[in-house]
């Protein structure tokens, strides 16, 4: 592990520039594997052990990230960890899915039943614990919306300011409901994402300000938990496929970084293939894998309505490319009708997410028909939000106001199948019984 206090405030390395990830001596990445062998935790101990934590009455045994904890060895006492009993989300068979796709065992695991509705509380709680054992008093980040949610949230538990940068105009009401309820300094900056992050890398070069954002390595820490979940739940058998949104691209890193160190240390066989599915007007990663087989990233002007995953210079792309060519996943892209339809049938399964998360189940149709993914095989998308983050985009879809027609076309018949706008009547007993027989045609 790097010691903390040698971290640059914008965690890139001074030599070349990258950004720093979290190993552990001993056991990490496969360095002097004979020496390590001695070192490495029991599997089946481990096992027995974090699934004997979910009874325990105690913080961090009850948090579905720290009862992990002998994988994320980052603070250096269990005193510093911050907490909201995050993680332990449920990972749901899609059924509706898995008969319109013909993959039989589909399932979502649910990161928007977190307790901010999005899977960034895994990460917050670690690096918000390693922030407040460092003694700051003030954490930062730019985001689209569910990072400074989640990092107002633990900010406050923990007794901590927090500042926030986001674009203005472009993130989801219930996003910056949240940032405001939790008591951030809250920033609507004239600019995009890319450029709040710009901004807020300075600052924290001029204050002593600790940077949240996902190029803090200790976010990766507890965004990886995830991956242990989904191997738990299917009784260590992992999937053959696990989708993920992408954005800035720590979420793909940190959830393979999960998965490789399972593998590495006997906890699991295999790793499953990890694909990432951008939005198509923000897809700076599929252009640079259909270019330059992710050599080389140009940043995009980015432009979705799934106002999550709105930015066009990931930060983690290079840990993004490493992961998904070492599991041997793909990189896709879904266009704004095709994300909007996915989340419709997403919602019509009982469970909803937040539009960034259903580009997942976009991609898997894609991955499905391109003969990348087998029916036979088992898949997991990775649902990122809840769907109350943006319940307006929801409404808009429902009443037939969301996409313009030239971005519908072709695909009209599925997304009116999917629609159901409200219906305004009288208050009258025989009005809602007409309706009723109407609907059960
Ligand atoms: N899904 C949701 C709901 C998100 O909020 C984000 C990122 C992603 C997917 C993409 O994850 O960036 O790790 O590739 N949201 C960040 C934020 C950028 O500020 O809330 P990623």
């Amino acid at each position: 592990m790097i010691e903390q206090q040698a971290l640059r405030g914008n965690f890139r390395c001074e030599a070349c520039g990258d950004l720093y990830e979290v190993e552990y001596p001993g056991w990490s990445a496969g360095r002097n594997e004979e020496r390590s062998q001695a070192t490495r935790p029991n599997p089946n101990a481990l096992r027995w052990l974090w699934r004997e934590r979910r009874a325990s009455t105690a913080m961090e045994d009850q948090s579905g990230v720290w009862r992990f904890r002998e994988m994320l060895p980052i603070v250096k006492s269990d005193a510093s960890i911050v907490s909201l009993r995050e993680g332990n989300t449920p990972l749901y068979p899609l059924r509706r899915a898995a008969r319109s796709t013909g993959v039989e065992r589909l399932f979502a695991k649910h990161q928007g039943m977190n307790p901010t509705g999005s899977f960034k509380d895994t990460g917050m709680t670690t690096a918000l614990s390693v922030a407040s054992e460092m003694g700051f008093s003030w954490v930062a980040c730019a985001s689209t919306g569910n990072t400074s949610a989640a990092m107002a949230a633990y900010a406050a538990r923990a007794g901590m300011r927090s500042l926030v940068l986001i674009p203005e105009g472009k993130i989801a009401w219930g996003k910056l409901a949240q940032s405001l309820d939790y008591g951030a300094l809250t920033l609507q900056v004239k600019t995009d994402f890319d450029g709040c992050f710009r901004v807020l890398s300075e600052v924290v070069e001029r204050a002593p300000v600790y940077l949240l954002n996902s190029v803090n390595p200790y976010r990766l820490e507890g965004q990886k938990t995830p991956a242990m979940e989904i191997a738990e739940q299917m009784e260590w058998e992992v999937p053959d496929h696990v989708i993920v949104p992408g954005g800035n691209l720590a979420n793909s890193s940190a959830l393979g970084k999960g998965f490789l160190e399972m593998k590495r240390l006997g906890l699991t066989t295999r790793v499953p293939k990890i694909s990432v599915v951008q939005a198509e007007g923000a897809n700076p990663l599929y252009c640079s894998m259909v270019k330059t087989g992710g050599k080389t990233l140009e940043p995009v002007a980015a432009n979705t309505r799934a106002s999550a995953i709105r930015i066009g210079n990931p930060a983690s792309w290079k840990k993004a490319v490493r992961v998904i060519q070492e599991t041997g996943g793909w990189v896709e892209q879904a266009s704004e009708a095709e994300i909007a339809l996915a989340k419709a049938e997403i919602g019509a399964e009982g469970i909803g997410c937040e539009p960034a998360s259903a580009v997942t189940l976009a991609g898997l149709k894609k991955l499905v028909r391109q003969g990348r993914i087998a029916r036979e095989e088992s898949v997991v998308l990775v649902l990122t939000g809840h769907t109350l983050k943006d319940s307006e985009y929801t409404i808009q879809y429902h009443r037939g106001k969301l996409l313009g027609e030239d971005e519908a076309a072709g695909m009209e018949a599925e997304i009116e199948a999917t629609r159901r706008n409200t219906i305004e009547l009288e208050a009258a007993a025989d009005n809602v019984l007409r309706e009723l027989e109407r609907a059960s045609r």
